[in-house]
């Protein structure tokens, strides 16, 4: 799906540097990547941590994947290739926006370690954030907030991760943030210090 189709296409630079828009904007775009099962807490602590950026002056989105399957993704479900197509189209967004400077912030199950791995390589070197949302599975039912496990163990729902498709952990994450053991506070403040000691952002 992801092969180069068309032909005679050049690339165009601007005039605009990477230090261009680091002075205009007082922080270094980057892609946050938050990885996890459903109901781990990605969505949540996304909006935490978007609200803070800003609330500091900082310039930050959100990509969400129940909100990105609505618009651009719609025409993707949750098979193995559909999922992997999703990530790699919400990638290439997540470059656009880091290149523009800005603190991108994704939910997304992102459940393959090589999808998660190619995003990490279309960005350069620190732009990539992989945050680890970790939370047993049987807290994440418990939690049901979408009702999705219930049906899924009802066979209602197909393909659902942590029940009827793979969650592969990342092995190497900059940040894992245990979302069992901490509150939704700490999480984004851990994720607020790692942003600080990379110099991205300055409160
Ligand atoms: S991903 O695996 O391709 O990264 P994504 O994050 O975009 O998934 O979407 C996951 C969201 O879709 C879940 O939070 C849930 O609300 C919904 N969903 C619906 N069906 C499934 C399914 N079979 N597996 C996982 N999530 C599902």
């Amino acid at each position: 799906m992801a092969g180069q189709k068309s032909t005679n296409i050049k690339w165009h630079h601007g005039k605009i540097t990477k230090e261009d828009r680091v002075k205009l904007l007082n922080q270094k775009g980057v892609t946050i990547w938050l990885t996890g099962l459903s109901g781990s807490g990605k969505s949540t602590i996304a909006v935490e941590l978007e609200h803070a950026l800003i609330e500091n002056r900082h310039q930050a989105y959100i990509l969400d994947g129940d909100n990105i399957r609505h618009g651009l993704n719609k025409n993707l479900g949750f098979s193995p290739e559909d999922r992997t197509e999703n990530i790699r189209r919400i990638g290439e967004v997540a470059k656009l926006f880091t290149e523009a400077g800005i603190i991108t912030i994704t939910a997304f199950i992102s459940p393959y370690r090589e999808d998660r791995d190619a995003v990490r390589r279309l960005l350069n070197d620190g732009e990539f954030i992989e945050v680890y949302v970790k939370c047993p599975l049987d807290v994440c039912e418990e939690r049901d907030t979408k009702g999705l496990y219930k049906k899924a163990r009802a066979g209602e729902v197909k393909d659902f991760t942590g029940i009827s498709a793979p969650y592969e952990e990342p092995l190497n994450p900059e940040l894992t943030i245990d979302s069992s053991k901490l509150t939704v506070e700490e999480s984004t403040r851990a994720v607020l210090n790692y942003l600080e000691e990379k110099g991205c952002v300055k409160f």
